[in-house]
């Protein structure tokens, strides 16, 4: 991996869940395409990993270690900070059926999938705004629009991302920012807390949302890719049983 700006020409990209899985894929991709990374989650040591692999293709990688459920942290920390990009991505999928979901998951996935992307976006789309240029970029879910069972929460946070963006960008085309959901089908990570097995190898890979990310963030100033859906074009293995 070889960054291709110049330091003078290095845009900023603050991505959120940067610390493994698709954040993480999305921080090697754009350090790649020659952003400046500020890279945002809770494991502090597996954000430094990252920074030290980004410093050591010639990127430059900044660490914010945050639990972006605190809202005052994220207005403290990040408030005000210059990002050209930011990518929401950090969120949790607690799946089970409705009368099986505490109260703790529920209010954990409300936090995290909804609640941090008004926190972190207001820390950095003012500024956005007031310079007439900017790309808040979402990841989205295709369980956003295709219900399943024990997804009641967390299929309705990802249908939350589709109308909050399609609303922002109303009120943010005028001034130059963009806004934009990359909604992936299955992929390969620890997402719910799996480890991913040989059975998962028919999902997408972390690097390819990254590289559909990397695509749409790269688009001509006049032209706005709002939504992508990324999915293999293998169906998923019939379940046995
Ligand atoms: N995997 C899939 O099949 C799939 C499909 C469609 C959409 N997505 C979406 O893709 C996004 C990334 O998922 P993933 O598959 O990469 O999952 P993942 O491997 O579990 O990664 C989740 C990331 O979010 C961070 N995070 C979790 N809780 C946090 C908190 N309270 N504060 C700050 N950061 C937090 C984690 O870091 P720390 O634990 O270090 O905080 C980690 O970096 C999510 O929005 C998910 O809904 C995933």
């Amino acid at each position: 991996m070889k960054a291709d700006r110049s330091e003078a020409a290095r845009r900023v990209a603050l991505v959120t869940g940067a610390s493994r899985g698709i954040g993480r894929a999305v921080c090697l991709r754009l350090a790649r395409d020659g952003y400046e990374i500020v890279a945002v989650a809770r494991s502090e040591m597996d954000l430094n990993a990252l920074a030290v692999e980004i410093d050591l293709a010639g990127g430059r990688c900044r660490v914010y270690p945050l639990d972006l459920t605190d809202a005052a942290r994220i207005d403290d920390e990040l408030g005000g900070m210059h990002a050209d990009v930011v990518v929401n991505n950090a969120g949790i999928g607690v799946t089970k059926p409705f009368l099986e979901l505490t109260p703790a998951d529920w209010n954990r996935m409300i936090a995290l999938n909804v609640n941090a992307l008004y926190h972190v976006t207001r820390a950095v789309l003012p500024g956005m705004m007031d310079r007439g240029a900017g790309h808040v970029c979402t990841i989205g879910s295709i369980s956003g629009r295709s219900a399943f069972v024990g997804g009641s929460c967390y299929a309705a946070t990802k249908a939350f991302v589709t109308a909050w963006a399609e609303s922002l960008l109303l009120e943010t085309r005028e001034r130059g920012v963009k806004v934009s959901v990359v909604s992936p089908g299955g992929v390969a990570t620890m997402f719910g807390g799996k480890v991913p097995t040989a059975a998962d190898a028919w999902k997408l890979k972390a690097e390819d949302v990254a590289d559909a990310v990397s695509y749409v963030v790269g688009t001509p100033p006049s032209v706005l890719v709002h939504r992508v859906e990324v999915r293999t074009l293998s169906a998923p293995p019939p379940k046995r049983g």
